[in-house]
This record gives C-alpha cells, sequence and structure tokens, in this order.
C-alpha cells in the first residue's frame, strides 16, 4: 500500500477522537487531545469515570453492546482505547466501522500472558520458562516442569499483581489453583531480576516508529510504586531493550502506542514478562519531563499528525500515589519540583492508583 503523507490524513481540529474506556489513561488522554484541538468521546461501562469528567461526548454502555458500540464508532473519526481488556468482538465492531488503533488483533495479543510471550519468541525475544495449564493435574505437571519458585498467574485480567500467586514449594498448588479461581493459568519461573525497566513504542499510521526513554521501575507487591528516568542500565541493556521492542512493534505492524515490561538480569541480558496496547504507568513521566507526552504522542497519531521524536528533557521521579498515599497530597503541593497528577476518583481504597506525581530534576 502506498503511504501517503501526513497533510493527506491530519484530522482538522474539532474531529473527535474516541477512546474505549474511562479511566485515568483516558482521562490523560482527553486532556492532551483537547490541547490539539480535537474533541474526545469516551465509551465506558462505568458512570461517572475519570475520564468522563473530561471529555465532550460519552457513552455508558458495556462493551458487549455491538449495536452501542457501532453508534459510538461512527460518531466518531478514530477510535483508540486505553481500558486493554475490550472484548475482542467490540474491537472488531468498532474497526469494521472506523479506523481503530491499535488493530483489535494486538490487543487480544496483549490480553493473555501466554500469547503475548509466544509473540515474543517469535520476534526473537527471551521469556521466563513458562507452560500453559487448564485443569489442576496439568497444573501440578506444569510446576514439576518449571520448577520452584514460580509465579502462577491467570492467563487473562490480571493487573497490578492481581491474579497472581507466588509458590515456593509444590505443596501451594492446590491453594493456588482454588485462590486463581480454578481457571487458565500460566506458570512462569520465578526471574532473579536486578532491576525492572521498560520501552515505550509509538508507531504512526505511516509506520514512523519512535522509542521514549527507557525507564527503570519499582513494584511493591506486584504493583508500580516508582519509575526513573534516565534508566541508569548500561548501553548494551539499553540497546537490547529498544531492539526487542522495536523488533515486536514493526512484527505486529503497530499503529498507536504498545508498552513493554522486562527484567534485567544480573549479567545484563533482558527477559520480556509483558506488553501493554497502550499509554502505560511506567511512563507517566513523559507529562512533565518530555517534549511529547505519551499521551499527546497517541493523539498524535489518531489524528494522523507527525510523531515527535521523545527527547528526555530532565531527570525524573515518578511516584505512583495509590490508596492512603493521597494523604500527602499537601505535601507534594508544597514541593515546588513536582507536578501533581490526580486522577478525580471519588473513593480511595487500599491499592488503588489515586494519581502520581513527576519530582523533575535539574536539567541535563
Ligand atoms: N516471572 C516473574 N519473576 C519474578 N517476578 C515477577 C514475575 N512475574 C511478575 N513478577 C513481579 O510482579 C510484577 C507484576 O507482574 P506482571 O506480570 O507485570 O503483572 P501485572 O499485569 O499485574 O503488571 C512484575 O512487575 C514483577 O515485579
Ligand atoms: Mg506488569
Amino acid at each position: 500500500m502506498p503511504l501517503m503523507p501526513h497533510e493527506d490524513r491530519m484530522l482538522p481540529p474539532c474531529a473527535t477522537i474516541g477512546i474505549m474506556g474511562g479511566g485515568q489513561l483516558g482521562r490523560m488522554m482527553a486532556m492532551a487531545a483537547a490541547s490539539l484541538g480535537y474533541h474526545v468521546h469516551i465509551f465506558t461501562p462505568e458512570k461517572d469515570c475519570p475520564a468522563a469528567e473530561v471529555a465532550r461526548y460519552v457513552t455508558v454502555a458495556p462493551y458487549e453492546d455491538v449495536e452501542a458500540v457501532e453508534a459510538f464508532a461512527r460518531s466518531v473519526d478514530v477510535m483508540t482505547l486505553e481500558f486493554e481488556n475490550i472484548p475482542y468482538k467490540a474491537a472488531q465492531a468498532a474497526q469494521a466501522v472506523k479506523p481503530f488503533y491499535p488493530s483489535p488483533e494486538i490487543v487480544a495479543c496483549a490480553q493473555h500472558r501466554g500469547w503475548e510471550k509466544q509473540f515474543a519468541t517469535d520476534a526473537g525475544v527471551p521469556t521466563p520458562n513458562y507452560q500453559i495449564a487448564d485443569s489442576y493435574e496439568g497444573l501440578l505437571r506444569a510446576v514439576e516442569h518449571v520448577g520452584t519458585p514460580c509465579i502462577i498467574k491467570t492467563t487473562t485480567m490480571g493487573y497490578d499483581g492481581k491474579g497472581q500467586y507466588r509458590v515456593l514449594d509444590a505443596s501451594q498448588c492446590a491453594d493456588a489453583w482454588q485462590a486463581l479461581g480454578m481457571r487458565e493459568v500460566i506458570i512462569e519461573a520465578f526471574v532473579p531480576f536486578v532491576a525492572e525497566a521498560s520501552v515505550m513504542v509509538a508507531r504512526g499510521q505511516d509506520g514512523t516508529m519512535h522509542t521514549f526513554p527507557v525507564t527503570r521501575n519499582e513494584h511493591e507487591g506486584g504493583i508500580l510504586r516508582t519509575s526513573y528516568v534516565p534508566c541508569g542500565l548500561s548501553v548494551t541493556t539499553h540497546t537490547a531493550l529498544e531492539h526487542a521492542a522495536c523488533a515486536m512493534a514493526q512484527r505486529a505492524e503497530l499503529v498507536g502506542l504498545l508498552a513493554f515490561e522486562f527484567f534485567i538480569l544480573a549479567d545484563g541480558s533482558i527477559c520480556f514478562n509483558e506488553m501493554a496496547p497502550r499509554p502505560h504507568n511506567s511512563t507517566h513521566w513523559t507529562m512533565d519531563a518530555c517534549n511529547v507526552s505519551q499521551f499527546e504522542q497517541l493523539m498524535r497519531i489518531c489524528a494522523g499528525l507527525p510523531l515527535k521524536k521523545p527527547t528526555l528533557r530532565a531527570t525524573c521521579r515518578m511516584v505512583n500515589l495509590i490508596g492512603d498515599d493521597m494523604e500527602q497530597l499537601t505535601k507534594w503541593h508544597h514541593d515546588p519540583h513536582a507536578h501533581v497528577h490526580v486522577y478525580g476518583k471519588a473513593e480511595c481504597r487500599e491499592g488503588r492508583k489515586m494519581g502520581h506525581v513527576n519530582i523533575v530534576g535539574d536539567n541535563l
């Protein structure tokens, strides 16, 4: 297919970008879209969600309501998603009406921990040793094969460390099988990583591809706590991360954003963990310490605007505000280096992401 010049596909101001999902990522996308002069239409099953507050149009309906999805698609110029677990059928129904980025196939692949690892393997990217099981007997065999310690995860629907069970010896398998709801699981060897890192890849409608600077991440109880740029990893590791992420994005013929999480081993080698077809928590620092935020870049991709080549403007530490962390809000508001982003969630629960702070350092 001949590639069109940008100018032929740029959406004019006041065009509408549709977003499936109404969480904080949709909220920050909508704010970026508004800055570029676009309207946003949110499709969400949840009334009063974080994104609805800042969007021009909102449809409240379940993702399974195909007629509502089609009507939503007809009302917009282009669509993307902020909630990665939208049903494949909803993405397909939307794509049949208007362009939908990333493709429903990429979205479906990223929804399944086994499929995304197979995809990494096909692209020549190493993953932890793993097995899939959909019965208790299968689980026992898989744990014996993979060895302990291992992590058992539901193949679908897990997030923020939910849907996971750490197993130190095989006697815990019965508990794990029960706790995870007796459904298809993936058994992953425990990776003795020295660091975790993520790479965000952006690829435009014309195939232009850029990565955001690599981020180093620290998790607590499976949930992201702090991210750092620059990542401080060796040049070799850094290059390997970028190559792996770009190889996978290219192979998927990505249009949109695709975030990759990796483990870094003591010898500097890398190991793929998971991917997400949307903006990623670890890349929120781009809102205050980069020439383009991940949200603006995605809106640019959707609207057919030229992508910006991301460059780091300053060192940055991103801290998530989770549950009770909101009690420190006043402290952050007093810090002149802190850029505070609050998601407008009415209810503050333990483990719930309520906002984040970007602490921006001296200019590089
Ligand atoms: N195989 C593994 N070995 C070691 N640690 C792991 C493994 N899988 C997950 N973890 C830890 O748990 C965190 C969350 O797991 P992840 O698979 O990324 O699920 P989620 O979708 O909840 O982010 C990871 O960032 C990492 O700190
Ligand atoms: Mg993760």
